[in-house]
């Protein structure tokens, strides 16, 4: 029973992807490219680093193209499984029925691995899956593909969702009418009815889609993220519009893109968490740039680290707010915070790399993780700047993906310069970036590695760097050895054994403050001599976020970045979130540090500079 609604469901979409004939429907399209709202951060960046490399010259084919959207909702309970996944099969099986193999091989079934109901219910999930069909064969074949989405979210919806999603997603919405009324006046529909005589058809939960054989603007891909925090800095994906799918928002008013962030404080808008946006890529875009690290020409180079963003999917809830707030804490937006914080800063230091020292992600507050490492990436992309990022203990646990995952969907993205790694080597993320001078020459050499999570089995504390690592690192610096002069950084999560030699008694002996004890591992890996061995002159960490200083261990500066995050702790006396600069100037070989705190981003904190 069950089945046959599903199988018929389904044969409706194969048939009209393969079969209908497509409707032309050519209006004008400024709407859905628009990515950001007009009160965000990026309307204070100087135009030079504002993201405009998205035109015509820089486009690239993908050569896929979206032929239809199917969600599916999947129940599990003790000894009974619906969670069937077979949608791939069945798509198949219907398009053997058309005899042509070109066809069936070219056919993708990708399911995007995100519960829509954001793990709001115990037994059920909600996903949905990409039919895809390759360029060649849809177009040879005239076969349909996506050009629109739309968002049409008002009450008649509801009815129209029980039309065609019969037998689906029962669970959803007891109440046949949303207590409340959306009319989006865009591309000309103010209707329903305008919306199907357009060509529209119901995929459900809101969203509508239209396909054409024109194959000018076919759609790529599909991907949902939730909040409308994230849609603030949304390149690479466009927003459909800015209206949540009806999932998650029950008998809430879904607020869209009508969040006044000026009052916040008088409003707990975390309700509003995990509400679905729907985002596209289209199948001609832009490609992605290559990057390549130079000193200036008086050989400077700048890097700002970004430590513990603790980012979470939705606005982020603040722990330890200081200076203490004057509104209540639920209403307090962490990321928000977080994001100003950090666009403030690059603002003011406009540096050549940014590297994210590890928790960008809080990952038991992140049921989507993409969601919450997104929202920093894309802020640094829209800045233009390359990015090295490494993972720390909290990015992957109780999150959705794990640190493959996140690097894999890193590695692609624009901008960044980070690297899972060889596969032998203990640990993602251990790789190394190299800056070149003007000549070509290797000028800075930095090594990021993966300091892993907590320690493993009885082992109290965290885990340590393992013997293959320490080998990695001495490879390279075999291999370097021909430009000894380089200046060698190493950036991690976990603070070294070596950070407890700090002397709080001896004034001078460090920079910043010590506010906390080191959380380093229990054991000693002996990485710290590796490294210096290496070459590697400066270590910068971060993991204890209310530890901010430097100090000189064996002529090595050990750094901590302090933590950047409204969303992580910071419940010791007098800490301000903090970021960490360090500028190089490859031509005497001294580096300077400084921290800016989230209080007054302007002003330079603890300035030192190391001479060679
Ligand atoms: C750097 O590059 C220049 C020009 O290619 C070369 O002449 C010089 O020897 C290089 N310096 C080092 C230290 O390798
Ligand atoms: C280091 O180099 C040696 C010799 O080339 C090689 O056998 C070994 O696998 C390398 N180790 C790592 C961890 O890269
Ligand atoms: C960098 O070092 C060179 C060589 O000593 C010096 O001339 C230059 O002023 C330094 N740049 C800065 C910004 O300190």
């Amino acid at each position: 029973m069950f089945l046959n609604k599903k199988i018929s469901r389904i044969l409706f979409y194969a048939l009209a992807a393969l079969f209908l004939l497509p409707i032309y429907f050519i209006f004008k399209d400024e709407n859905d490219e628009t990515s950001s709202t007009s009160n965000s951060v990026f309307n204070m960046m100087p135009m030079s680093m504002r993201d405009n490399s998205f035109n015509e010259k820089n486009m690239k084919e993908d050569p896929f193209v979206l032929v239809d959207l199917v969600f599916e909702s999947c129940t599990s309970f003790a000894f009974f499984e619906s969670c069937s996944d077979n949608i791939n099969n069945i798509y198949k099986e219907l398009i053997e029925i058309t005899g042509d193999d070109k066809i069936i091989q070219s056919l993708q079934v990708n399911k995007i691995e995100k519960d829509l109901y954001a793990r709001t219910s115990y037994f059920t999930s909600l996903y949905s899956y990409e039919i895809k069909l390759s360029f060649d064969i849809a177009s040879r074949s005239s076969i349909p593909a996506i050009d629109k989405f739309y968002i049409f979210n008002n009450e008649e919806y509801e009815n129209e969702r029980d039309e065609s999603a019969k037998g689906l997603n029962k669970n959803f919405g007891k109440s046949k009418k949303l207590p409340f009324e959306i009319f989006v006046e865009a591309d000309g529909v103010t209707d329903l009815s305008t919306l199907k005589s357009m060509g529209y058809i119901y995929a459900g939960y809101g969203l509508w889609y239209k396909k054409s054989t024109s194959y000018r603007d076919s759609l790529s891909s599909v991907n949902f993220f939730f909040g409308i925090g994230f849609s603030r800095y949304t390149s690479g994906w466009s927003l459909v519009n800015p209206y949540p799918l009806m999932i998650n928002v029950k008998n809430k008013i879904p607020m869209g893109f009508r969040i006044n962030f000026n009052d916040y404080r008088k409003k707990d808008l975390h309700k509003y968490d995990k509400e679905v946006f729907v985002y596209f890529k289209r199948q001609r875009r832009p490609s992605i740039p290559q990057v390549k690290l130079t000193t200036d020409d008086h050989g400077k180079f700048k890097i700002v680290q970004l430590a513990d963003l603790h980012l979470s999917t939705g606005y982020g809830k603040c722990l330890d707010p200081f200076p203490p707030l004057d509104y209540p804490i639920k209403n307090c937006l962490a990321d928000e915070l977080t994001l100003d914080f950090v666009a403030n800063v690059l603002v003011l230091e406009k540096p050549d790399l940014v590297v994210l020292t590890g928790d960008q992600i809080y990952g038991e507050e992140s049921f989507d993780s993409e969601t919450a490492l997104l929202k920093i990436l894309n802020l640094i992309i829209r800045f233009r700047i390359p990015y090295a990022l490494v993972f720390g203990n909290h990015d992957d646990e109780l999150a959705s993906m794990s640190r493959q995952q996140l690097m894999d969907m890193v590695e692609k993205l624009p901008y960044s310069v980070s690297h899972s790694g060889p596969e032998d080597v203990s640990g993602v993320g251990n790789y190394e970036v190299v800056v070149e001078d003007v000549n070509g020459n290797n000028s800075i050499i930095i090594y990021m590695l993966d300091s892993h999570a907590r320690a493993p089995g009885k082992a109290v504390g965290y885990d340590w760097f393992k013997d293959d690592q320490k080998e990695f690192i001495s490879n390279l610096s075999n291999a370097h050895a021909d430009t000894p002069n380089a200046i060698k950084l190493a950036f991690f999560h976990i603070p070294l054994f070596e950070y407890r030699n700090i002397d709080k008694s001896e004034k001078g002996s460090y920079q910043g403050t010590h506010r906390e004890s080191v959380t380093s591992s229990n054991i000693n890996s002996g990485m710290f001599h590796v490294l210096k061995s290496a070459g590697v002159r400066l270590v910068s960490v971060g993991h204890d976020h209310c530890n901010d200083f430097c100090f000189t261990n064996e002529d090595v500066h050990l750094c901590y970045g302090g933590g950047a995050g409204f969303g992580g702790y910071a419940g010791y006396p007098g800490f301000y979130r903090t970021i960490r600069v360090f500028s190089i100037n490859t031509s005497n070989g001294h580096i300077s540090t400084w921290k800016r705190l989230s209080i007054d981003p302007h002003n330079i904190v603890d300035p030192f500079t190391y001479l060679n």
